[in-house]
């Protein structure tokens, strides 16, 4: 008799291709899934019951700023009880190393961390410490391009020198030698605002020489979309690399059909073939740094945290202008720096962001906040429990495919993604009947309902109990 470590009895495996739902036990030998199908003759170890639940591949968060929650709070409590078991950290050119700073960080590196946080001078330093004390999950990491500017130049507000893209070139070869998945940008924001499109391509092209993929937060994803996606491909194709362009819920108040219309630009871009993808998340606001040309945008901005005004968080900024007797600009100016949740999109383009066969789910969260934004604890189950089942948008074959198997492929992450025999035993085990986000505006630090086994490299991390305590999880999609 065949004698298994674990055995994941009766359930109903969605194996992450795409492909309908089949019943099979799953057994897991030490890290890797050893055989699917009737295991009924075999025995285990430990025997988890999936009678009625579904056994997918872990979701991989394709789009996180975990950075620093990946080293200093590992247990990933927000990722794992939602069933992920990747996340792909240092996105939008913010990555916590290779920098030291003495000084508070600009905005918007304070996403994820102080000056005390910044500690790695190099990209290895940081791979060292996260495999020293492992977190729960894997990440993939990205080494970021505004990061990089603070490290090199005495002043980010201008086109980098010869000799400042040359220290950047080299820093991307480290990373990339250390064990970086990529390089991401965020040309949108104050650090890289200021970069011409070459310094961009020429970084780029050192990832792209290890096999590295480039993923933009683009300058603009409002008026300026169509000009901001045609500088992100032809990054790419000059580069030579796979592109990812990240949260691609573009909008403007003026028109909010430009969500629809991004959609096109990227469909005739992936035929006449491009080679990226683009990721999105299931909400009708945003969250990011507090800029007031930001605000203005805006109809209602929520603070998320304030470093001169801790008592707002969690509060509106109208209501706070209103108080002080300014306006939204001037409240926002106070409040600065700090964070802020944006409302004000189209929940019919979220519907077809979420639908759509070239969007992958990337959550953007932002664990630092003291008052995150929702998607933080609830993206994955959300686009399956209120999207796919609640909506009917979808099946949630389709979606489970956008979490797991397409984005492995897309981000190179070696024999994850799928329920396959001799792939990484990373998964989620839920009730497809009750699994949905419990996070809210409000009451954003809230597990997802419907959870019931999540494992990462064959250990459990994550039950109905709640954690575990294990960490196991690696840096994965190194590119040597
Ligand atoms: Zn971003
Ligand atoms: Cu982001």
């Amino acid at each position: 008799m065949q004698e298994h470590g674990i055995i994941i009895r009766g359930g109903e495996v969605i194996d992450g291709t795409g492909r309908l739902r089949f019943r099979a036990d799953i057994a897991i030998d030490d890290d890797r899934i050893a055989a699917i199908g009737d295991l009924s003759e075999a025995v285990a170890e430990t025997v988890i019951d999936a009678g009625g639940r579904i056994v997918a591949p872990g979701f991989i968060d394709v789009h996180t700023h975990d950075d620093r929650m990946l080293r200093d709070a590992g247990d990933m409590t927000p990722k794992v009880s939602q069933g992920v078991t990747t996340v792909v950290a240092g996105n939008c050119g913010i990555s916590l190393a290779p920098l030291v700073m003495t000084d508070p960080p600009p905005e918007p590196l304070n996403l994820i961390g102080d000056h005390t946080s910044y500690t790695h001078p190099t990209f290895a330093a940081f791979v060292e410490t996260l495999e020293r004390a492992a977190p729960a999950c894997n990440a993939a990491l990205l080494v970021g391009h505004g990061t990089l500017r603070v490290a090199t130049m005495d002043d980010t507000q201008r086109p980098a020198s010869a000799d400042e893209i040359a220290a950047m070139q080299e820093k991307v070869g480290e990373a990339m030698e250390a064990g970086a998945a990529g390089f991401s940008t965020g040309l949108e924001y104050p650090p890289a605002r200021c970069c011409e499109t070459s310094e961009v391509i020429t970084l780029a092209a050192v990832a792209a020489r290890y096999g590295g993929i480039y993923a933009t937060h683009m300058r603009s994803y409002a008026e300026g979309a169509r000009s901001s996606l045609e500088e992100a491909i032809a990054i790419g194709r000059e580069a030579g690399l796979p592109l990812v362009v990240s949260h691609f819920h573009c909008h403007t108040n003026e028109n909010p059909g430009i969500c629809s219309e991004a959609l096109g630009w990227y469909e005739k871009a992936l035929a006449a073939g491009s080679d990226m993808v683009a990721d999105a998340y299931p909400y009708e606001a945003s969250s990011t740094s507090i800029l007031p040309e930001f605000v203005e945008r805006k109809t209602k901005a929520l603070v998320t945290w304030s470093k001169s005004h801790p008592e707002m968080q969690g509060r509106y900024i109208h209501d706070i202008a209103e108080e002080w007797g300014v306006d939204i600009t001037e409240a926002a100016g106070r409040l600065a720096p700090g964070g802020a949740i944006y409302f004000g999109r189209d929940e019919e383009n979220v519907k077809r962001l979420m639908t759509h066969q070239g969007i992958i789910i990337g959550s953007d969260g932002i664990p630092l906040n003291p008052h995150p934004h929702p998607r933080l604890w609830g993206t994955f189950p959300r686009v399956l429990g209120h999207y796919a089942r609640d909506l009917g948008l979808m099946e949630m074959e389709d979606a489970i495919h956008r979490m797991t198997g397409a984005s492995a492929e897309r981000f190179r992450l070696k024999d994850r993604g799928e329920v396959r025999q001799g792939a990484f035993a990373d998964l989620v085990v839920f009730d497809p009947a009750t699994i949905i986000d419990a996070a809210t505006f409000m009451a954003p630090e809230t597990p997802a309902a419907g959870i019931d086994h999540v494992l990462v490299n064959g250990v459990p991390v994550w039950s109905a109990q709640g954690h575990t305590g294990a960490a196991p999880g690696r840096v994965v999609g190194k590119r040597v």
